[in-house]
């Protein structure tokens, strides 16, 4: 296996090959190292995060990400483990959408509804990897072009997200995309969290908190009902750190429809546009994950369709429950909501996202 070293002084970025496409293509792996001892593994397959590394309040780390330990396995077909999507996170209801008069007719890869970019999303793409050291860290940026048309969607859109691991232990993602025609964006990373670093165990003991008053429900297909409803007094209250596992059985037609949590939570305006939008903790371990984003929503999914078939890098299997995901976004079928924040990027304008995820204990 190559090893190159990029030059720097204190975040070396270990650059080695993770793997090769079966067209010959050699998929990178990046491991950024930040001066606390944290280690975060990017590849380019997908730009998915492989692997974390995080501190207990014993100074023990452990990976907090569940994720495989070949790419074959990801090629096998993955759950979306720590992926990039794109071009759209979450659905986008029958698979279609209108712009400016003309329809779009996308992938239906989720029963009648598209999801995550379609058949071949930015998660199963080669992004092209460039390894730097800025003065805010260990960086890499991945830059990939999607051709006009690519997955049903107008306009060519060139792509960029670049993840930084800062000193004090945050993984900072900024997403920027240009098109050449008007289309739709909307961008996310797909990170399946488990902080007691027993990755194949259940997070049901895990706390969330959701800085949002109100949540989308969804009809059977998950696709938002239009209907913004209060969390109060319901199981998707999560103004107060609440473990996932406390409500997730209890009799509710939402809870029922996502076989557990798998909604999209409207964030309340922060003081600025970018603000906490969520935390998780793990007593036991003391390990706390928290999510700044300038984003409107939050897609909190508790890992429902894990079912105990697939091999985890501890040499279990995934339970059901044992990763939960926060992913920063639009809301989800935006194109055909029209009260919905707008997902449309005209040629001329900047796509730019941020989403930042930091550990800490407590
Ligand atoms: C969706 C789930 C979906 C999962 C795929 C989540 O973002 O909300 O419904 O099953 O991604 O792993």
């Amino acid at each position: 296996m190559e090893t190159v070293k990029t030059e720097s002084n204190q975040n070396p970025i270990e650059e080695t090959i993770f793997g090769e496409m079966p067209d010959g293509t050699k998929v990178k792996k990046f491991t950024l190292k930040n001066e606390a001892g944290m280690e975060v593994d990017i590849i380019n397959y997908g730009g998915i995060m492989t692997r974390w590394t995080a501190p207990d309040k014993k100074g023990n780390y452990e990976d907090v990400v569940l994720g495989f330990d070949s790419l074959e396995q990801y090629l096998d077909g993955s759950p979306y483990f720590g992926a990039l999507i794109g071009r759209y996170g979450n659905r986008i209801a029958n698979g279609k959408f209108s712009l400016d008069g003309e329809t779009y007719t996308l992938a239906t890869n989720d029963g009648d509804n598209h999801l995550h970019g379609g058949e071949k999303g930015f998660d199963k793409v080669v992004w092209d990897g460039v390894a730097k050291t800025t003065e805010e860290g260990a960086t890499v940026e991945l830059t990939y072009t999607s051709e006009d048309g690519e997955e049903g969607y107008p306009g060519k859109l060139d792509v960029k997200v670049t993840y930084t691991l800062t000193n004090n232990n945050e993984l900072d993602i900024q997403y920027e995309a240009v098109t050449d025609k008007p289309t739709v964006v909307n961008l996310t990373q797909h990170s399946y969290f488990n902080l007691s670093g027993q990755l194949s165990e259940p997070v049901l003991d895990h706390e969330i908190y959701l800085n949002a008053d109100t949540y989308m429900p969804v009809d059977g297909g998950l696709i938002p009902t239009g209907e913004f409803r209060e969390v109060a007094g319901t199981p998707f209250n999560f103004k107060e750190p609440k473990p996932i596992g406390e409500e997730i059985e209890a009799a509710n037609e939402q809870l029922s429809l996502g076989g557990g949590y798998d909604h999209c939570w409207v964030l309340n305006e922060g003081e600025k546009d970018f603000r906490l939008a969520a935390s998780a903790h793990h007593g036991e371990t003391g390990r706390l994950l928290e999510v700044y984003t300038n984003e409107p929503g939050i897609q909190f999914y508790s890992g429902n369709f894990l079912d105990g078939t697939l091999p985890a890098k501890d040499g279990g299997t995934y339970a059901k429950r044992s990763g939960f995901c926060l992913e920063t976004q639009h809301y989800p079928d935006s194109p055909n909501q029209a009260d919905f924040p707008s997902v449309r990027l005209n040629p001329g304008e900047m796509y730019s996202s941020r989403t930042m995820y930091k550990l800490s204990t407590k």
